[in-house]
């Protein structure tokens, strides 16, 4: 396998930009997932409070404390205080006294909290317990609140991004402010992988629907995170550096941008 790209997140803390989702990986699975995937080269892992499957990340990644993790702050977790307790419970759970990514899982503009729980991150950040900070599925206005109330610019915004979702106006915006982008439901979940398109891409690469797509999310500079349980999936998703989307390619994968494409909840209207 060549070389994994790896993206410096700014103060000596670099993501590699092919990770690995658990969302939906049941609990008493994710060890043995966690553990496939580093055997398969994986050297990152993207996990949540509410994924319910921390303390199976933590024992997975037991022998690879080098591993970059991330993980997140729940919605009934926000508030200043109250974030700074999750983190404990989520660190307690990883079995890591520090973790390389905290993020701020939904700006849940209801409870108005999100200004608060980003102070705390910042705190978090200071004391030395998270490496780098950042948020999710944070707009454009939630964004400008953050970074005008505190100063303090989040590294990345983890967003729903996939070729039928590819929010070029909201990555304009990250790229005016150094944030980066890391795509989640990076593969449609799943539903992207029978499009005709990609697979005529994948035909003429002799790659597979998955490859085809993380490669266009690589190329796109993009930090993606393809969430598998299936061990041959898991191996398939990674074994994407020995060859390149061409300009015809990415342009056609370009074209399957819709404005109604997304698949998750929409950030503004989101009920938690
Ligand atoms: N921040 C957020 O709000 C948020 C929201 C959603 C997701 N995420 C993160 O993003 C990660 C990825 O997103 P996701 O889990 O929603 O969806 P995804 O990665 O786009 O797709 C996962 C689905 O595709 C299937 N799959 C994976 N590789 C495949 C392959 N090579 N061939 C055929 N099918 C394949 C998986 O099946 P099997 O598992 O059965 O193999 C699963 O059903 C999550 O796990 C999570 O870490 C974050």
């Amino acid at each position: 396998m060549t070389e994994q790209p790896i993206i410096s997140l700014g103060r000596d803390v670099a993501i590699p930009q092919l990770g690995l989702g658990v969302w939906q990986t049941p609990a008493d699975q994710t060890a043995d997932v966690v553990k496939c995937a580093i055997a398969a080269g994986y050297r990152a892992v993207d996990t949540a409070t509410i994924y319910g499957n921390e303390e199976g990340v933590g024992t997975g990644l037991e022998e690879h404390p080098e591993t970059f993790l991330t993980t997140k702050l729940w919605n009934t977790d926000q508030g200043f205080d109250k974030t700074l307790r999750a983190f404990d419970v989520s660190s307690h759970k990883l079995g890591r006294a520090s973790v390389d990514l905290y993020l701020i899982h939904w700006p849940a503009p209801r409870l108005d909290l999100y200004v608060e729980s980003w102070k705390a991150m910042i705190r978090l950040r200071d004391e030395g317990r998270v490496r780098a900070i950042g948020v999710s599925n944070f707009t454009q206005t939630h964004l400008e609140r953050i970074i005008g109330e505190t100063g303090v610019t989040p590294t990345l915004n983890q967003i729903e991004l996939h070729p039928e979702f590819q929010q070029h106006s909201l990555r304009s915006f990250h790229a005016s402010k150094g944030i980066h982008t890391q795509s989640w439901s990076p593969l449609g979940q799943g539903r992207t992988l029978n499009s005709p398109i990609i697979e005529k891409i994948a035909a003429k690469h002799s790659k597979s629907p998955a490859q085809i797509i993380i490669r266009w999310h690589l190329q796109s500079d993009l930090i993606v995170i393809p969430k598998s349980v299936t061990p041959s999936r898991i191996a398939e998703n990674i074994d994407v550096f020995d060859f390149t989307l061409d300009a015809t390619d990415m342009e056609q994968i370009a074209a399957m941008d819709r404005p109604d494409g997304r698949i998750g909840p929409d950030p503004l209207t989101a009920d938690f």
